[in-house]
């Protein structure tokens, strides 16, 4: 068999399946693994080469299975192990591999491991698993530290008020999400088990959450003041003691070599693990997370959060592409995920062309004005960037459709943990999880819900998250009906990808095409992007673009020449 001259993942395209909101194959109003297998081969017609399914294990949904309460089982209202495995075989017939979720960080305190923690003393076995610690003052009522969690208040817990055994629990995120203590022998070993159980049905590899609070330092000191202006959700991204630590890095290097023993049994698998860690306008720690012993790959997510500006997207592009170099090692870059604002509500934002809209908060955004239509522009220029990247792009489910963020959702619908422990001061998450469209239909939540036929309920359930009522605009029926439609460029764009993106060297550089415009070179592709609101003039004379023609413009009205490029949009020449 010829030796790959890439592993698969190095430039993969990869949907991101928010497994509740994707399809509902059984009328409950949540999406389940049968719905996604019944809905692959709109995956397929994408190109995808792999899928990542958000958690899906057992869990109280308390921050929708990032709270695992059994990390080798599925959560019943997604299906069984068995529906599970069906998935697996049916992406894999379509030459789509599976990559779970995995989070290592905290699990839930409904966690057989917790539960035990909370009935047996302190200093038992059962809680070293966990952070538990005495409070301060007489009667240890007060936190052990001045940590705050990530998702609003303290991140710390007490048990109860018995100075006898009031410890209190660490949990970065949320109560209900203590978090795991590395240095502890079971623990390390339950990550063991948890690769090797999927490996072994199948699964690729895993987007491994939370990697930057993972780790602590050892005596749990106070976090350094921080300056009053900084937003509250943005405290715990500060606190040196248990963001980006060295001790997070022990338990990478030790999954790393858990995957490579497992692979090195299996060599006909070539398994990979992709770190998601919020590392802000700070594009040098793709290198360290990237070490030959830890991860395959790093998220980029420095271009999710650009400005709709030259110099911030051409650093946010370059920085990494750069700081990488030669070492082999490529990006995972993403434009969306579960946990931002959708990018055409984003770059439709009245600020979103200034400099200064940078945010180093990856949950809150900009409250301006909202202009879909310029969003949506200006999504299809980025998309149109990105795809011609070196490294893999993970889209999430509904970018394809370019589906706004559902914003003003009521306040009693809202179920992200941060709209509550924040007092609604954030909105949270939930309206960019909007249950998807596929059909113009509203009485089958345009699609999204269907019934089995031998089901044994008469009516669909109303999905568990609201869709606005003019949803089915945005479904995949009505946009396969639309050649200018978001769903065809990003069939296009996957097409294009092959054709002339991924067969190029990874090395990319920059050049200078004119004031307005970003200009990338990689090997024969030449990408330009406008980012300004008026026709750029780029110089067609230089010799990058001498002897090229168009193979993409995302602005589909435009009958611009070659050296007009229309307003928000991006172009591809080749040679
Ligand atoms: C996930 C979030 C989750 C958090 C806690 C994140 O980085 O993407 O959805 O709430 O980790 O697990």
């Amino acid at each position: 068999m010829a030796v790959p001259l890439r592993p698969w993942w190095q430039d993969a395209l990869v949907y991101q399946v928010y497994l509740r909101s994707f399809a509902d194959a059984n009328g409950d109003g949540v999406g389940d693994l049968t719905g996604i297998t019944s809905r692959l081969d709109h995956l397929a017609s994408l190109g995808v080469d792999a899928l990542w399914l958000n958690p899906c294990y057992p869990s109280p949904q308390r921050d929708h299975g990032y709270d695992v309460a059994d990390y080798f089982d599925i959560h019943d209202e997604y299906g069984t192990l068995a529906t599970f495995d069906a998935l697996v075989a049916a992406a894999a017939a379509r030459g789509i591999r599976v990559l779970m979720d995995l989070v290592p960080s905290h699990c839930s305190s409904e966690h057989r491991w917790f539960q035990e923690a909370i009935t047996s003393p302190p200093g038992s076995a059962a809680r070293a698993r966990f952070y538990f610690r005495d409070g301060k003052g007489e009667d240890g009522s007060l936190p052990p530290n001045n940590w705050q969690a990530a998702f609003g208040g303290s991140a710390w817990t007490r048990l109860n008020d018995d100075p006898a055994d009031g410890q209190w629990y660490l949990g970065t995120f949320t109560p209900h999400q203590p978090d795991f203590d590395h240095t502890d022998d079971d623990v390390r070993q339950l990550f063991v088990d948890v690769f090797e159980f999927w490996f072994d049905r199948g699964v690729e590899g895993f987007r491994v959450d939370a990697v930057a609070p993972t780790g602590k330092h050892p005596d749990l000191p106070d976090q350094p003041p921080v300056d009053p202006d900084v937003d509250v959700l943005d405290i715990t991204w500060l606190n040196p003691h248990t963001v980006f630590r060295p001790e997070g890095h022990d338990v990478w290097r030790d999954f790393r070599s858990t995957l490579d023993a497992y692979e090195q049994r299996h060599p006909e698998r070539e398994l990979m693990m992709v770190a998601e860690a919020y590392a802000v306008r700070r594009p040098e720690l793709v290198r360290r997370f990237t070490r030959p012993d830890e991860f395959h790959q790093m998220f980029t997510f420095d271009l999710m959060l650009s400005p709709w500006e030259k110099t911030s997207i051409e650093r946010a592009l370059l920085d990494p592409l750069e700081l990488l170099g030669d070492t082999g090692v490529v990006p995972a870059w993403t434009l969306n995920n579960h946990d931002i604002q959708r990018v055409v509500t984003r770059l439709g934002r009245a600020d979103a062309h200034l400099p200064e809209s940078w945010t180093n908060n990856n949950l809150a955004s900009s409250r301006a004005d909202v202009d879909h239509a310029l969003g949506a522009r200006r999504a299809r220029a980025m998309a149109a960037l990105v795809f011609a990247l070196p490294g893999s792009l993970y889209l999430y489910q509904g970018e394809e459709l370019g589906l706004p963020e559902v914003l003003g959702m009521p306040d009693d619908r809202r179920t992200d943990p941060i709209f509550a422990l924040t007092n609604g001061i954030f909105e949270g998450r939930d309206g960019c999880r909007v249950p998807l469209p596929w059909t113009l239909d509203p009485a089958t939540s345009f699609g999204f819900s269907t019934l089995p036929p031998d089901a044994e309920r008469a009516t669909l359930e109303e999905p568990w998250l609201p869709q606005p009522s003019n949803w089915g605009d945005h479904s995949v029926a009505s946009e396969e009906a639309r050649p200018e439609s978001m769903l065809h460029l990003y069939r296009d764009l996957a097409d294009l990808r092959k054709k002339y993106a991924t067969s190029q060297p990874l090395a990319t550089r920059s050049i200078d095409l004119g004031p307005d415009v970003v200009g990338v070179v990689r090997g024969d592709l030449v990408v330009v992007v406008n980012a300004t609101g008026r026709p750029a003039i780029i110089d067609v004379d230089h010799p990058a673009l001498v002897g090229r023609r168009v193979v993409l413009s995302t602005c589909p009205e435009s009958d611009a020449g070659t050296d007009v490029v229309a307003p928000d949009s991006t172009v591809w020449y080749v040679a």
